[in-house]
């Protein structure tokens, strides 16, 4: 029982304190194979908080070693991000390189993922907060909602007199604990109490007004009419425990200090924050001349600054970005990473390729993951009462067969199971609850029969695999 606690716990931590490998190895839990990438990216990660144990003068000239991870695509690249996000404490953020256009062009400009990662932060830092002052808001908010039943209690004539003697405040305390307990007990859950509520808005300061972007202004226009729209206060009346909820949200906003959240939040991100830039091949194209590829280059321009290090203003305040780690990730399928302009490449020393699958990766990627295809598929039928097993074989004739199509047509990597797999049980899926037969074994015969034959035609599987 201690041992599994212990265990749980060890689960529950969180990036900073994970050696290389032990990341790694919380990779391989979701990503199959691809050992080169997650190692550059534990060591990266790693390096990060090594970097924060140096003294000051030394830790300012260690820059991060930002990582571009090339391969074809279907084979994880993506996965990895997402599998890193979650683990992360320190503020990550995942985003297209897609997404921006060039400064003074209408779209993203490349600051707002900046501005993003803030956000992250701020929430992250925000929330933890919160947890920390729980207990008090709590408190407070009880304290609170007692106040508001007694004052209701103290409106019905016949009490009235009673409570508002004076003489015998005990009889007030007593009557206090009493409703204290009930309401503890949920009885009053659904009793009427009359409040005031405000709609929060976040504290508007024409400060914002300084922030250089269209978007900025943006953002800085909706707080402000926010701010002057919401922040009237109501009556109401509502039930006991929705008052509750309101009222713990005011409580927590009082004992948070927004301020110091985020002077941490930026202090982070500046310390420990994580952008992964996916499909960055998608912005690389140097042909200068005219058409999208104009574009393209003055994205990757307005990148340069910030992977190099610059002040990027925020809502928050300034932030410089100069130990901001990069991990880009694109399949390069059209363009080479020399395609990239000669300034950005050399912005990510580090290169890791990451292999396209084979048939016996796809038979470990169909069952070991967490949160594997056919463990998702098991786990949707299971609702209607329908157990799904798989044998051994059809396993591995689902993966032969991915191969082959892959092969044959385009390659998808591992995209091609998700294809192939939701052909094989489309009839089940259908069927759902109302199949006789709950017990449902997929055979190697039956993914022949299924699938076999699309697969071998390929004209046909072009269309439906
Ligand atoms: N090595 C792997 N281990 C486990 N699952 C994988 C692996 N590679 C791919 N997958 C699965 O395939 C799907 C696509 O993978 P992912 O999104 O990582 O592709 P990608 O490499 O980012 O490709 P693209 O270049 O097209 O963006 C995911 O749902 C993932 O579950
Ligand atoms: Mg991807």
């Amino acid at each position: 029982m201690q041992e599994n606690l212990k265990n749980r716990k060890s689960k529950k931590r969180g990036l900073d304190e994970m050696s290389p490998r032990e990341i790694v190895e919380e990779l391989d839990r979701y990503v199959i194979g691809q050992k080169a990438a997650k190692k550059s990216v534990a060591i990266a990660l790693r390096n990060r908080i090594r970097r924060q144990k140096l003294d000051e003068e030394m830790a300012e000239e260690v820059a991060p070693k930002n990582i571009i991870m090339i391969g074809p695509t279907g084979v994880g690249k993506t996965e990895i991000a997402r599998r890193l996000a979650r683990l992360a404490n320190s503020p990550f953020l995942k985003v297209e390189a897609t997404k921006f256009t060039e400064i003074g062009y209408v779209g993203r400009d490349v600051e707002s993922m900046v501005r993003d990662l803030v956000e992250i932060a701020v929430d992250m830092v925000r929330m933890a907060k919160i947890a920390e002052i729980e207990e008090k808001a709590e408190q407070n908010a009880e304290e609170r909602l007692l106040d508001m039943l007694l004052a209701t209690m103290q409106n019905v004539p016949g009490e009235q007199s009673r409570l508002q003697d004076g003489k015998d405040l005990t009889k007030i305390e007593k009557m206090r604990e009493k409703l204290r307990k009930q309401l503890r007990s949920g009885m009053l859950d659904k009793k009427l109490v009359e409040m005031e509520i405000r709609e929060h808005s976040s504290p508007i300061s024409l400060q914002f007004f300084e922030g250089s972007s269209l978007e900025e202004l943006q953002y800085s226009m909706r707080d402000l009419l926010s701010g002057l729209t919401e922040n009237k206060a109501k009556r109401r009346r509502m039930p006991v425990d929705e008052a509750a909820d309101y009222i713990m949200q005011e409580e927590e906003q009082k004992l948070v200090d927004m301020d110091q959240v985020a002077r941490i939040a930026l202090e982070r991100v500046e310390q420990s924050g994580i952008i992964f830039l996916d499909e960055i091949d998608k912005i690389a194209g140097r042909e200068s001349g005219h058409g999208p590829d104009v574009s393209r280059e003055g994205v990757q321009r307005d990148i340069l600054p910030i992977i190099e290090g610059t002040n990027v203003n925020t809502r928050y305040g300034m932030l410089r970005t100069d130990h901001i780690l990069f991990i880009a990730a694109g399949a390069f399928h059209v363009s080479k990473p020399t395609d990239l302009i000669p300034e950005l490449q050399g912005r990510f020393p580090i290169r890791v390729e990451m292999n396209s699958l084979d048939e016996n990766d796809f038979v470990r990627i169909l069952q070991e993951p967490k949160n594997a295809l056919i463990k998702q598929y098991a786990a949707l039928l299971g609702t209607e009462g329908i157990k799904l097993r798989f044998a051994d074989d059809a396993i591995r004739e689902i993966s032969r067969i991915a191969c082959q199509v892959n092969e044959s047509s385009e390659n998808i990597g591992a995209r091609r199971l998700h294809t192939i797999v939701e052909a094989l049980l489309d009839d089940i899926s259908f069927e759902g609850r109302q199949r006789k037969n709950k017990n449902v074994k997929i055979t190697a015969a039956y993914v022949r029969q299924k699938v076999g034959r699309i697969a071998s035609d390929k004209d046909l599987s072009r269309y439906i695999l």
